[in-house]
């Protein structure tokens, strides 16, 4: 296999299976408990836990040449989208998928206009951008530790009185939705969403929705946690925001933030709400 989009696919499958593996091999052991260590010394066979570590060592040994690319491979990136340490006023799309705004930076994993992995931080140094917007890319991130980072590295990059605009997945109405036995809400988010063999019950919605079970190899895809506003909002002021407010669709008091409609999963509605809960804080 020579095609290197097609290598770095087969790579990321490898590595999927490895989670899975990984997984199932926790669950072994805690299964097995003091058992393989003794059938080990009886047989006169290597330990278990130096067969682990080798393998522990090896992945960190990976990752650990893995990191030394990341500086060269977004210098190269952002000297192509002519981003350079003097550079203000920038307008950062993170998560951006498929939708490309226009004078805006669009990240995200490869492929992207700025491929990277948002768990690195930003590459830009404080008070580089003026607008930040995420689109339902928060709840993909463990939380706290993990949303807390992307946060706070929101924050660092953001100037004075810079803003970001966060939507996520309004989980305080699924939660309603659910206890209402609301039927336009779980029979839309199948439209919108689709939804495993299409009869799942309202609790496999929630449970999806809001973050609960995924497999361990659809762990990066997955949501990994949800968000109502009080959460949200504390997330926030931990990050070192402290003017918050709750937005409606569309409904930035700055122009440049009057970007929802580009996203599908923004839009999407049942019958006249939005999925999405949409959240505005500025930077001091
Ligand atoms: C549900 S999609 C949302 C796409 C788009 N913003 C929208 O509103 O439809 C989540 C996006 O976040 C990206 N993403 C998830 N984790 C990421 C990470 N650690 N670093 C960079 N991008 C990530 C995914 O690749 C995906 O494009």
């Amino acid at each position: 296999m020579n095609d290197p989009e097609k290598l770095a696919a087969h790579n990321r499958k490898i590595a999927k299976n490895m989670m899975q593996s990984v997984f199932e091999l926790a669950s072994d052991l805690a299964g097995l408990g003091i058992f393989p260590e003794q059938a080990a010394k009886s047989r006169n066979a290597m330990p278990i836990h130096q067969r682990l570590g080798q393998i522990q060592q090896a992945i960190e040994q990976l990752r650990a040449d893995l990191a030394t690319l990341r500086g060269p491979y977004l210098g190269q990136q952002l000297q192509g989208l002519g981003v350079n340490q003097t550079s203000k006023n920038l307008q950062l799309h993170i998560g951006s998928g498929p939708y490309i705004l226009d004078g805006w930076i669009n990240l995200d994993i490869f492929p992207a206009q700025l491929s990277t992995n948002v768990l690195w931080g930003l590459p830009f140094t404080n008070g580089q951008c003026r607008y930040v917007f995420l689109s339902h890319l928060l709840e993909h991130l463990f939380y706290p530790t993990d949303a807390m980072g992307l946060l706070k590295e929101i924050h660092r990059v953001l100037e004075p009185g810079g803003i970001v605009r966060i939507v996520v997945p309004d989980i305080e109405q699924c939660l309603r939705a659910y206890q209402e036995n609301n039927a336009a809400f779980f029979e839309q988010r199948v439209e919108h969403w689709g939804a495993g063999d299409g009869n799942a019950t309202r609790l496999e919605h929630f449970l999806s929705y809001a973050g609960a079970g995924p497999d361990p190899a659809w762990l990066f895809e997955a949501h990994k946690f949800g968000y109502d506003f009080e959460t949200l909002e504390r997330a926030l002021q931990r990050a070192g925001f402290k003017t918050i407010h709750r937005s409606q669709f569309m409904g930035s008091e700055h122009a440049a933030l009057r970007v929802d409609e580009h996203s599908q999963v923004a839009s999407a509605k049942f019958g006249d709400n939005y999925y999405s809960l949409f959240v505005e804080a500025q930077k001091e």
